[in-house]
């Protein structure tokens, strides 16, 4: 597929996935649905690639869903074409996803930003979930992944008053990783997926999943989750290199086998 709606390019094995509707906010059709969820899918088997990282523009990481290309539809050409089914591919992704976001994350534009594993935002970003004033709701897991964050009673408050929240807010709730200056966001966004990038990618997929299942899972599945996983680790030469550079007091040099 040719992209549209998105541009992509590969920096310090950081894949980078820039949103580009920006006459409409980035509003996401579902053509631009489809580019991104394809473009992580090569990411995640990409050599080239540890890292990856969402971001928009200046004025928006995403307004949501697209209004227009939704409001004709019945509950049966929705129910045939299940157009937010696609979204589930993202929860497969095993490498690190870091939404970057600038401007609006609404609706469909949080639920994207929610889908990733960190979120560093700029200090006069906002976030929320205007659907409720639509007349419809949250339908790409933003009822899930925001309640699975905060918690029952704030995510519900947010979710029905439907209202944006400030980026400093949603950091105290949990809702983001980071708040920095506007102009820092993808800078730091960037040094962070840097940073990801130089662990051991074993390590760092293993702890992906160990974490993400905590929240499914009783306390000891979970714990023997983690346990194999821990033991998984050892045969790779990441560990090996990782443990001999300790005793050798030097920086390990990872390869991600
Ligand atoms: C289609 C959109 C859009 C959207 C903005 N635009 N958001 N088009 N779908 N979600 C378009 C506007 O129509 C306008 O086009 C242009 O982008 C600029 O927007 P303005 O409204 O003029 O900008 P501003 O006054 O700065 O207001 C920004 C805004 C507002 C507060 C973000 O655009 C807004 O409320 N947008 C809708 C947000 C929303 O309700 N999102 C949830 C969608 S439902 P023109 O042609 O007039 O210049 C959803 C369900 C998710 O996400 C389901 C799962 C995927």
């Amino acid at each position: 597929m040719s992209n549209q709606y998105i541009e992509a390019f590969v920096e310090d094995k950081i894949g980078v996935i820039q949103l580009n509707r920006p006459e409409v906010l980035n509003a996401l059709n579902r053509q631009m649905v489809d580019e991104i969820v394809e473009k992580l899918e090569q990411y995640d088997e990409s050599e080239d690639v540890r890292v990856m990282m969402i971001k928009g523009n200046d004025k928006a990481f995403a307004a949501g869903a697209d209004i227009e290309e939704m409001m004709d539809e019945t509950p049966l050409t929705m129910e045939l074409a299940d157009p937010f089914a696609v979204w589930d591919h993202i929860t497969l992704i095993n490498k690190p996803i870091i939404a970057s976001v600038n401007g609006v994350a609404l609706g469909g534009g949080f639920e994207l930003a929610l889908h990733c594993d960190l979120i560093v935002a700029g200090e006069s970003s906002k976030f929320g979930f205007p659907e409720v004033q639509l007349g419809v709701m949250p339908g790409a897991g933003g009822t899930q992944l925001l309640t699975k964050a905060i918690g029952e009673r704030k995510a519900l408050e947010w979710i029905w008053l439907g209202e944006q929240m400030e980026a400093r807010e949603a950091l105290k709730l949990g809702a983001i990783n980071r708040v920095v200056a506007d102009e820092l966001v993808f800078e730091e966004s960037f040094r962070l997926a840097k940073q990801l990038a130089n662990q051991a990618p074993i390590s760092i997929r293993l702890i992906k999943e160990s974490v993400k299942a905590a929240k499914d899972m009783t306390l000891m599945d979970g714990m023997n989750l983690e346990r194999k996983n821990f033991y998984l680790t050892f045969a790779s030469e990441d560990q090996k290199e990782g443990m001999k550079a300790f005793t050798e007091k030097r920086s390990p040099s990872f390869k991600g086998v």
